[in-house]
Protein backbone atom coordinates (compact mmCIF):
# COMPACT_ATOMS: atom_id res chain seq x y z
CA UNK A 1 0.00 0.00 0.00
CA UNK A 2 1.43 3.76 -0.78
CA UNK A 3 2.47 5.02 2.20
CA UNK A 4 1.14 9.09 2.50
CA UNK A 5 4.24 11.33 1.05
CA UNK A 6 4.60 13.32 4.08
CA UNK A 7 8.29 15.51 3.61
CA UNK A 8 11.15 13.64 4.02
CA UNK A 9 11.90 15.75 6.92
CA UNK A 10 15.14 15.13 9.23
CA UNK A 11 15.75 15.78 13.20
CA UNK A 12 18.33 18.02 13.63
CA UNK A 13 22.00 16.02 14.82
CA UNK A 14 21.21 16.63 18.47
CA UNK A 15 18.08 16.34 20.22
CA UNK A 16 17.86 19.38 22.90
CA UNK A 17 15.04 19.18 25.30
CA UNK A 18 14.63 22.74 26.11
CA UNK A 19 13.08 24.06 29.28
CA UNK A 20 10.22 21.59 30.06
CA UNK A 21 6.79 22.50 30.28
CA UNK A 22 5.69 18.58 30.43
CA UNK A 23 6.75 16.18 33.36
CA UNK A 24 5.63 12.80 32.67
CA UNK A 25 4.46 10.50 35.87
CA UNK A 26 3.99 6.65 36.52
CA UNK A 27 0.06 6.44 36.12
CA UNK A 28 -1.42 5.71 39.92
CA UNK A 29 -5.38 4.49 40.06
CA UNK A 30 -6.28 8.67 40.58
CA UNK A 31 -5.62 9.32 36.31
CA UNK A 32 -8.41 6.69 35.86
CA UNK A 33 -10.78 9.30 34.54
CA UNK A 34 -7.89 10.80 32.67
CA UNK A 35 -7.70 7.57 30.74
CA UNK A 36 -10.60 6.73 30.50
CA UNK A 37 -11.63 10.37 28.99
CA UNK A 38 -8.85 10.27 26.53
CA UNK A 39 -9.57 6.54 25.20
CA UNK A 40 -13.78 6.91 24.95
CA UNK A 41 -12.69 10.18 22.76
CA UNK A 42 -12.93 9.30 19.12
CA UNK A 43 -10.85 12.80 18.13
CA UNK A 44 -7.71 11.11 19.73
CA UNK A 45 -8.30 7.33 18.27
CA UNK A 46 -9.01 8.28 15.20
CA UNK A 47 -5.60 7.06 14.04
CA UNK A 48 -5.11 5.11 16.98
CA UNK A 49 -7.17 1.71 17.22
CA UNK A 50 -10.36 3.01 17.65
CA UNK A 51 -11.81 5.48 15.15
CA UNK A 52 -15.04 5.46 17.36
CA UNK A 53 -13.57 5.65 20.84
CA UNK A 54 -12.89 2.42 23.09
CA UNK A 55 -16.63 2.96 24.47
CA UNK A 56 -14.78 1.79 28.05
CA UNK A 57 -17.02 2.06 31.12
CA UNK A 58 -15.51 2.87 34.46
CA UNK A 59 -15.74 -1.26 35.06
CA UNK A 60 -13.96 -1.79 31.69
CA UNK A 61 -10.84 0.64 33.49
CA UNK A 62 -10.90 -0.61 36.42
CA UNK A 63 -10.78 -4.12 35.01
CA UNK A 64 -7.55 -3.01 32.66
CA UNK A 65 -6.21 -1.36 35.57
CA UNK A 66 -5.80 -4.65 37.74
CA UNK A 67 -4.46 -6.19 34.69
CA UNK A 68 -2.35 -3.59 33.62
CA UNK A 69 -1.02 -3.75 37.29
CA UNK A 70 -0.17 -7.66 37.15
CA UNK A 71 2.00 -7.09 33.93
CA UNK A 72 3.65 -4.13 35.42
CA UNK A 73 4.36 -6.33 38.15
CA UNK A 74 5.67 -8.97 36.37
CA UNK A 75 7.56 -6.90 33.56
CA UNK A 76 8.50 -3.74 35.40
CA UNK A 77 9.61 -0.93 33.42
CA UNK A 78 9.15 -2.53 29.77
CA UNK A 79 5.23 -2.34 30.47
CA UNK A 80 4.48 0.92 31.51
CA UNK A 81 1.92 3.54 31.56
CA UNK A 82 2.80 7.31 31.86
CA UNK A 83 0.78 10.36 32.24
CA UNK A 84 2.01 13.38 30.75
CA UNK A 85 1.42 16.82 32.87
CA UNK A 86 1.61 20.47 32.96
CA UNK A 87 4.24 22.10 35.44
CA UNK A 88 0.94 22.50 37.45
CA UNK A 89 -0.20 18.80 37.30
CA UNK A 90 -3.03 19.23 34.86
CA UNK A 91 -2.88 15.95 32.91
CA UNK A 92 -2.82 16.43 29.02
CA UNK A 93 -1.80 13.13 27.31
CA UNK A 94 -0.64 9.49 27.97
CA UNK A 95 1.67 7.06 26.30
CA UNK A 96 2.51 3.63 26.88
CA UNK A 97 4.93 0.69 26.18
CA UNK A 98 5.17 -3.19 26.18
CA UNK A 99 7.50 -5.74 25.45
CA UNK A 100 7.43 -7.29 21.67
CA UNK A 101 7.91 -10.76 22.19
CA UNK A 102 10.07 -12.94 19.88
CA UNK A 103 8.52 -13.98 16.63
CA UNK A 104 6.27 -11.40 17.09
CA UNK A 105 5.19 -10.49 13.29
CA UNK A 106 2.20 -8.23 12.35
CA UNK A 107 1.81 -7.21 8.57
CA UNK A 108 4.95 -7.24 7.07
CA UNK A 109 6.84 -6.38 10.09
CA UNK A 110 8.62 -9.00 11.98
CA UNK A 111 10.58 -8.12 15.51
CA UNK A 112 13.86 -8.41 15.00
CA UNK A 113 15.28 -11.62 16.39
CA UNK A 114 17.73 -11.26 19.85
CA UNK A 115 16.65 -7.75 20.26
CA UNK A 116 14.57 -6.34 23.51
CA UNK A 117 12.28 -4.28 21.60
CA UNK A 118 9.47 -2.17 22.89
CA UNK A 119 6.23 -0.38 21.28
CA UNK A 120 4.38 2.73 22.22
CA UNK A 121 2.75 5.54 21.23
CA UNK A 122 1.14 9.00 22.52
CA UNK A 123 -2.10 10.11 22.68
CA UNK A 124 -2.60 13.74 23.74
CA UNK A 125 -6.26 15.77 24.79
CA UNK A 126 -6.93 17.74 21.45
CA UNK A 127 -7.17 20.78 23.40
CA UNK A 128 -3.25 20.64 23.71
CA UNK A 129 -2.65 19.52 19.95
CA UNK A 130 -0.43 21.93 18.10
CA UNK A 131 1.61 23.87 21.18
CA UNK A 132 4.55 21.26 20.48
CA UNK A 133 3.77 19.36 23.59
CA UNK A 134 3.50 15.90 21.50
CA UNK A 135 6.72 16.41 20.19
CA UNK A 136 8.25 17.43 23.77
CA UNK A 137 6.03 14.87 25.41
CA UNK A 138 7.47 12.11 23.18
CA UNK A 139 10.85 13.23 23.78
CA UNK A 140 10.41 12.70 27.70
CA UNK A 141 9.10 9.13 26.54
CA UNK A 142 11.50 8.11 25.03
CA UNK A 143 14.34 9.54 27.56
CA UNK A 144 12.17 7.37 30.29
CA UNK A 145 12.46 4.22 27.89
CA UNK A 146 15.92 4.31 27.15
CA UNK A 147 17.12 5.17 30.93
CA UNK A 148 14.72 2.61 33.09
CA UNK A 149 14.66 -0.16 30.48
CA UNK A 150 17.20 -2.37 28.84
CA UNK A 151 15.44 -1.27 25.35
CA UNK A 152 17.42 -2.00 22.40
CA UNK A 153 15.05 -0.95 20.09
CA UNK A 154 11.68 1.04 20.56
CA UNK A 155 8.96 1.17 17.72
CA UNK A 156 5.84 3.39 17.45
CA UNK A 157 3.31 2.72 14.55
CA UNK A 158 1.51 5.80 13.18
CA UNK A 159 -1.20 5.72 10.61
CA UNK A 160 -0.46 6.55 7.04
CA UNK A 161 -3.10 8.98 7.89
CA UNK A 162 -1.35 10.86 10.85
CA UNK A 163 1.20 13.28 9.69
CA UNK A 164 1.23 14.68 12.95
CA UNK A 165 2.04 11.66 15.09
CA UNK A 166 4.92 10.89 11.88
CA UNK A 167 6.12 14.38 12.69
CA UNK A 168 6.15 13.84 16.20
CA UNK A 169 7.93 10.69 16.03
CA UNK A 170 10.80 12.57 13.29
CA UNK A 171 11.59 14.82 16.09
CA UNK A 172 11.79 12.56 18.84
CA UNK A 173 14.23 10.56 16.73
CA UNK A 174 12.58 7.82 15.27
CA UNK A 175 13.26 6.45 11.20
CA UNK A 176 10.55 5.42 8.66
CA UNK A 177 11.06 1.58 7.59
CA UNK A 178 8.38 1.83 5.02
CA UNK A 179 7.59 -1.55 6.19
CA UNK A 180 3.55 -1.72 7.50
CA UNK A 181 2.46 -3.45 10.34
CA UNK A 182 -1.23 -3.21 10.96
CA UNK A 183 -3.03 -2.16 7.99
CA UNK A 184 -2.14 1.59 7.16
CA UNK A 185 -0.07 1.81 10.25
CA UNK A 186 3.87 2.04 9.47
CA UNK A 187 6.74 1.07 11.52
CA UNK A 188 9.00 4.04 12.97
CA UNK A 189 11.94 2.67 14.97
CA UNK A 190 14.60 4.61 17.09
CA UNK A 191 17.64 2.56 18.49
CA UNK A 192 19.83 2.61 21.50
CA UNK A 193 22.65 3.50 19.23
CA UNK A 194 20.88 6.63 18.16
CA UNK A 195 19.13 7.38 21.04
CA UNK A 196 23.05 7.33 22.28
CA UNK A 197 24.04 10.24 19.29
CA UNK A 198 21.03 12.38 19.26
CA UNK A 199 19.69 12.95 23.00
CA UNK A 200 21.33 14.99 25.43
CA UNK A 201 21.81 13.21 28.46
CA UNK A 202 20.37 15.22 31.24
CA UNK A 203 18.11 14.22 33.83
CA UNK A 204 15.06 15.63 32.54
CA UNK A 205 12.76 12.76 33.95
C1 LIG B 1 0.01 13.03 17.36
C2 LIG B 1 -0.11 14.04 18.50
C3 LIG B 1 0.48 13.45 19.77
C4 LIG B 1 0.68 15.30 18.11
O1 LIG B 1 0.66 16.17 19.22
P1 LIG B 1 0.92 17.75 19.08
O2 LIG B 1 1.10 18.31 20.43
O3 LIG B 1 -0.11 18.35 18.22
O4 LIG B 1 2.32 17.74 18.31
P2 LIG B 1 3.35 18.96 18.15
O5 LIG B 1 2.62 20.25 18.29
O6 LIG B 1 4.51 18.71 19.06
O7 LIG B 1 3.89 18.73 16.67
C5 LIG B 1 3.05 18.39 15.63
C6 LIG B 1 3.87 18.44 14.34
O8 LIG B 1 3.08 17.86 13.32
C7 LIG B 1 2.95 18.81 12.28
N1 LIG B 1 1.63 18.61 11.71
C8 LIG B 1 0.44 18.70 12.32
N2 LIG B 1 -0.54 18.46 11.44
C9 LIG B 1 0.07 18.22 10.25
C10 LIG B 1 -0.39 17.92 8.94
N3 LIG B 1 -1.70 17.81 8.67
N4 LIG B 1 0.51 17.72 7.97
C11 LIG B 1 1.84 17.82 8.21
N5 LIG B 1 2.34 18.10 9.44
C12 LIG B 1 1.46 18.32 10.43
C13 LIG B 1 3.08 20.15 12.97
O9 LIG B 1 3.43 21.18 12.04
C14 LIG B 1 4.21 19.85 13.93
O10 LIG B 1 5.46 19.82 13.27
P3 LIG B 1 6.48 21.07 13.37
O11 LIG B 1 6.80 21.23 14.82
O12 LIG B 1 7.66 20.64 12.55
O13 LIG B 1 5.77 22.28 12.81
C15 LIG B 1 -1.60 14.46 18.72
O14 LIG B 1 -2.10 14.94 17.49
C16 LIG B 1 -2.48 13.34 19.21
O15 LIG B 1 -2.55 13.08 20.40
N6 LIG B 1 -3.19 12.66 18.27
C17 LIG B 1 -4.15 11.61 18.64
C18 LIG B 1 -3.47 10.36 19.13
C19 LIG B 1 -2.58 9.76 18.08
O16 LIG B 1 -2.97 9.60 16.93
N7 LIG B 1 -1.36 9.40 18.50
C20 LIG B 1 -0.40 8.71 17.65
C21 LIG B 1 -0.64 7.26 17.74
S1 LIG B 1 0.60 6.35 16.81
Amino acid sequence: MRMSALPDQCISATVRVMEPKLHVTEATEDDLPFLLQIWNDPTVMRYAGSPEGRGWSESDIESWWRLYQREHSALGYDDTQLVLRLGDGTRVGESHFGPVPDGFCVGDWRKPDRTRCLMGDIKLLPSYWGRGLGTEGMRLVVQFVFTKTDCELFVVPPHERNPAAYRVYEKAGFSRTGVQAWPGHEIMELGRVRFDEVYDQGPRL
